[in-house]
């Protein structure tokens, strides 16, 4: 049942205390990827996930967002989008500054990466601030995307990103 396949996915996340740095509890994804049944599961999980109509669009943040995003827009038989770090796509981009701890950073995407109405699904690995997702979801509604969600495996639930994100249904697999 889904509840015995959500804790098999889970446990195959491992948890890397002081990494990347002191402090920090990194979720560790590498065994999930790396154990067939569980990869296979959690992509499976996503796309079970998904109520309403089907995506057309299935959005991915490098790096992590890539694996998850490709493999459910291939379940779903989606079209795949990436949403990049600067200076990585080749054609006009639009790009969205985001806030770190320290700094900023950015993603680009192709400003033609999809027809206006689209139905847009993002898919990443992990909510934690949320900075990621909400530049993602900017980008996209300046493509004019119908955001039918987000969709994640992970959300670090005690960083209540989900609380700045009310333009679409966020959804997660595995909370703490
Ligand atoms: C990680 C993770 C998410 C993001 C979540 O990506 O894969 O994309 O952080 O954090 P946030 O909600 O606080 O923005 P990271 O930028 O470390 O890069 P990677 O995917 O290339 O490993
Ligand atoms: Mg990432």
């Amino acid at each position: 049942d889904r509840e015995a396949a959500v804790a098999q996915v889970q446990g195959l996340i491992r948890d890397i205390p002081d990494f990347p740095k002191p402090g920090i509890i990194f979720k560790d994804i590498t065994p999930l990827l790396g154990d067939a049944e569980g990869f296979r599961l959690a992509v499976d999980l996503l796309a079970d996930s998904i109520e309403g109509p089907t995506p057309e669009y299935i959005v991915g943040t490098e790096s992590r967002g890539f694996i998850f995003g490709a493999a459910l827009a291939y379940k779903l038989g989606a079209g795949f989008i990436p949403v990049r770090k600067p200076g990585k796509l080749p054609s006009e981009v639009h790009a969205c500054e985001y806030q770190l701890e320290y700094g900023t950073d950015a993603l680009e995407v192709h400003r033609d990466a999809l027809h206006q109405g689209a139905r847009t699904l993002i898919v990443d690995d992990l909510l934690a601030t949320g900075g990621t997702a909400r530049a993602t979801g900017d980008l996209l509604r300046r493509l004019g995307a119908e955001m039918l969600g987000y969709s994640f495996v992970i959300e670090l639930t005690f960083l209540a990103a989900r609380e700045h994100m009310t333009d679409a249904p966020v959804h997660s697999l595995i909370q703490y």
